[in-house]
């Protein structure tokens, strides 16, 4: 049996990666299926380098974190000034930082969402959103999206509608879903704009028939990233905030892969024409550290603390990690400024839209600023789905030296950080155009 003879923190170059992985396999649960072979030596940019010395552009920004790129120099200023005044205190205690960050961030929201708290994870704002609209309401039924993800603690896998919900027994009682906002695959069958945005008002009314008392919270994604890139329609989140609205509900806009201007603007609720209750932020506020926040109106803060609202866990507040959330929000302010994401978006959302004309394969582009998707099909006019060709181009773009993530099987996610270059998102388009070629090419000797 091979083992890590060298105790030090350090890696070594004299252990090989296929020992790593053996060692990986019998140390490691595996918590989310086979291990991947890519072993991260270092990151910098939009380049991940593994253990060999091969170079990978990384079009998923990790996991949607490395927003400005991997490793940038502002946030290493960040945590060595952490070192030099406080990495860590009680999550009782404030610092000058947190305040500060706090007061950035509310600054930078609209006026209605007046307060914020500090967290580490997504999953944990998911749980704080809920748990405050249900104390501020004082009611406790929820609804949540089909195809959406929130997380994978047990509040926010109740309200996640993906099959990496199931396994933990049952969900919560009195949480329900609506429809997924899929034009490319309606539910009902119907068509954007004629439909008049049936999905919403067949989902409202379902929930109206099941619901025993009456519901806290709505939650959403402005993108449903995880469950396929599905951009809700023109309009849908306003006749949301009605929906809401008429049934004094709180909606909570999950900007986990949106926020600090991924798509754009520096919420994507933004571009909505609505302000919702509750804004969780996570993923792109941390740039790869673990911060996360969340914003709520003044009427939640005031009436689910009066109603006795406790949330506690050993990382809420810390000052290191919101010197790390102020660096990040001034990056995020001079790119949504300098219009970053929108701008490189474009060029990648185009050169993605003309492989589709030439390729049965791209059934839809989807997505805005760098939060982009690709739906692969069997064919333009079927729309079959095709996870093999989702799957095995995907592959194939890898071993070229380029980074994608499939979602919800026949779905890429295009989330490269938003510093990426025309030259980098050129090289991309070309190894993707390269990866579809291989695959029709074998496709067309197979059959
Ligand atoms: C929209 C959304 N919400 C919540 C989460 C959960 O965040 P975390 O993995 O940091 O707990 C994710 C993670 O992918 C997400 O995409």
């Amino acid at each position: 049996m091979s083992d890590i003879t060298n105790t030090s923190p350090q890696t070594t170059a004299d252990i090989d990666s296929a020992t790593l992985l053996e060692i990986a396999d019998r140390s490691l649960l595996r918590h989310a299926g086979p291990f991947d072979g890519l072993l991260v030596e270092r990151a910098s940019g939009a380049d991940i380098w593994d253990r060999e010395g091969n170079r990978y552009l990384d079009f998923t920004s990790g996991q949607l974190c490395a927003t400005f790129g991997h490793n940038p120099t502002e946030l290493r200023d960040a945590i060595l000034t952490s070192f030099d005044r406080a990495v860590h205190s009680s999550s009782l205690l404030l610092s000058e930082e947190v305040i500060r960050l706090a007061e950035r961030l509310v600054g930078l929201l609209p006026a209605a969402l007046s307060k914020v708290v500090m967290l580490s994870t997504g999953s944990e704002a998911t749980e704080v959103g809920l748990k405050a609209a249900k104390m501020a309401t004082g009611r406790w039924e929820t609804i949540g999206v089909s195809r959406s993800y929130h997380g994978h603690t047990a509040g926010a896998a109740a309200v996640t509608f993906l099959p990496r919900r199931r396994g933990s027994g049952p969900g919560q009682p009195g949480v329900h879903a609506i429809p997924a906002p899929y034009c490319f695959r309606c539910p009902l069958g119907a068509t954007f704009p004629e439909c008049g945005l049936a999905c919403l008002d067949v989902g409202m009314a379902a929930v109206d028939a099941q619901r025993t008392g009456e519901i806290a919270a709505c939650i959403i994604e402005p993108i449903l990233s995880t469950g396929g890139m599905i951009e809700p329609p023109d309009g849908y989140f306003s006749h949301l905030r009605e929906h809401c609205d008429q049934r004094g509900i709180q909606l909570i806009v999950d900007e986990a892969q949106t926020g600090l201007g991924r798509t754009g603007d520096m919420f994507a609720f933004e571009s909505t024409g609505m302000t919702p209750d509750v804004v969780a932020l996570s993923k792109t506020l941390g740039g790869g550290f673990p911060l996360a926040a969340v914003a709520v109106t003044d009427t939640i803060a005031e009436q689910s603390e009066c109603n006795g609202f406790r949330f506690l866990t050993s990382h809420m507040n810390e000052p290191s990690m919101a010197l790390i959330g102020l660096a990040m929000l001034s990056l995020a302010e001079e790119h949504v400024r300098r219009g970053t994401a929108a701008k490189q978006g474009m060029r990648l959302k185009s050169a993605l839209a003309n492989l589709m004309e030439d390729s049965e394969m791209i059934g839809d582009v989807r997505g805005r600023g760098l939060l982009l998707g690709i739906e692969f099909v069997t064919d333009h006019t079927s729309r079959r789905p095709d996870t093999q060709a989702a799957a095995s181009i995907a592959s194939g773009c890898r071993r070229r030296g380029l980074l994608v993530q499939v979602v919800a099987g026949n779905v890429w996610r295009i989330a490269p950080p938003i510093t990426v270059t025309d030259d980098e998102i050129d090289r991309a388009v070309s190894i993707i155009r390269d990866g579809l070629a291989e695959y029709e090419h074998h496709r067309a000797v197979r059959s």
